[in-house]
């Protein structure tokens, strides 16, 4: 049994969500692949990360080797499978189609993709809603603070727009195709946040930044369901100086957007920052070739419509 659940690209309002703002985000094509097969005992291992996990669910016990940091995300989706569906004993597997860590949401992929599989090889039945909210609840063991966005676009799919305290989402319309360029990241999703947070503590008028993001995020939402790219792009990068005010979008990201400017309607970070996914809204085909060209590792992606599931 096989199950998918999609890597998550946010389009508007990241950070900014972690404080009540809404914030769009779209579920794509690439993701992680999680395989469940029942067995006498309980392990994980994921090819490209290199690491392997063995669970003893009747001592509560773990033993790892490999990337700590996707061990503490797998191991707490192990836990919170359990606690919703019972003890289970079986061998996952699990494969993404980017590395650990670049900002794609592969931690909440990785949440939702093996409470999933755990559930179906259980034998149980989750809906996309319950699994958002177990998903999240990884989320939030491993990482201290997380809002409800990357794990709930995951396990739903489609392009959301999320609003976070109280948890709640709306459709909106699929936007066409996406380009990502994947510039190396400094720095951890946790560390990020905190640092955000940090900030917004010392200087009052970080709450205007705040606030002027969701006001983008609100704006955008007219786009996306007008099927705007021009405005899209527009606030892209309107969005990409708000989260530089916050002080996680760096020079290479700024000096990339402006190489890329004859090709795109817009760009921004997506997620955490500080390197990592960079989305952009294709205005010409050949982004990907002028990302290769400068040596960037580039993905073509489309929208999940469908979230999370058994293949
Ligand atoms: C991380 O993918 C997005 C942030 O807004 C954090 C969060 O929403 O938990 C930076």
């Amino acid at each position: 049994m096989i199950v998918f659940s999609p890597g998550v690209v946010k389009l508007f309002g990241e950070h900014a969500v972690v404080y009540g703002k809404p914030a769009i985000a779209a579920a794509i094509n690439r993701g992680v692949r999680v395989r469940c097969v029942r067995s006498d005992r309980t392990s994980i291992r994921a090819g490209k990360a290199h690491v392997d996990l063995e669970y003893d669910a009747d001592r509560g016990s773990a033993r790892a080797m490999g990337a700590e940091r996707f061990l503490s995300y797998a191991l707490a989706s192990l836990k919170t499978a359990e606690r919703a569906f019972g003890p289970l004993k079986a061998s996952f597997e699990i494969e993404g189609d980017f590395p650990p860590g670049v900002g794609a949401a592969t931690s909440a992929a990785t949440s939702v993709g093996v409470i999933k599989a755990y559930a179906a090889c259980a034998g149980a039945d989750v809906g996309k809603e319950e699994l958002a909210k177990l998903g999240h609840a990884v989320e939030l063991e491993v990482q201290g603070a997380a809002s409800p966005m990357d794990a709930a676009v995951s396990a739903l799919g489609g392009v959301l727009r999320i609003t976070p305290y109280p948890f709640s989402y709306k459709r909106l319309r699929p936007v066409g195709r996406l380009a990502l360029a994947v510039l190396p990241r400094r720095g951890l999703t946790k560390d990020i946040v905190a640092d955000v947070r940090a900030l917004k503590t010392r200087r009052k008028s970080v709450d205007s930044v705040i606030d002027a993001i969701g006001a983008v995020v609100s704006e955008a939402e007219q786009c996306v369901e007008a099927g705007d790219l021009e405005c899209l792009g527009e606030l892209m990068h309107i969005n990409n100086w708000l989260l530089g005010a916050l002080g996680v979008v760096d020079d290479d990201v700024i000096s990339l957007l402006k190489h890329l400017r004859p090709f795109i309607y817009g760009g921004k970070i997506s997620g955490a920052g500080r390197g990592g996914v960079v989305v952009l809204l294709p205005r010409r085909p050949e982004v990907e070739e002028v990302l290769s060209g400068l040596g960037i590792p580039a993905y073509a992606v489309e929208v999940d419509e469908l979230g999370a599931r058994v293949l």
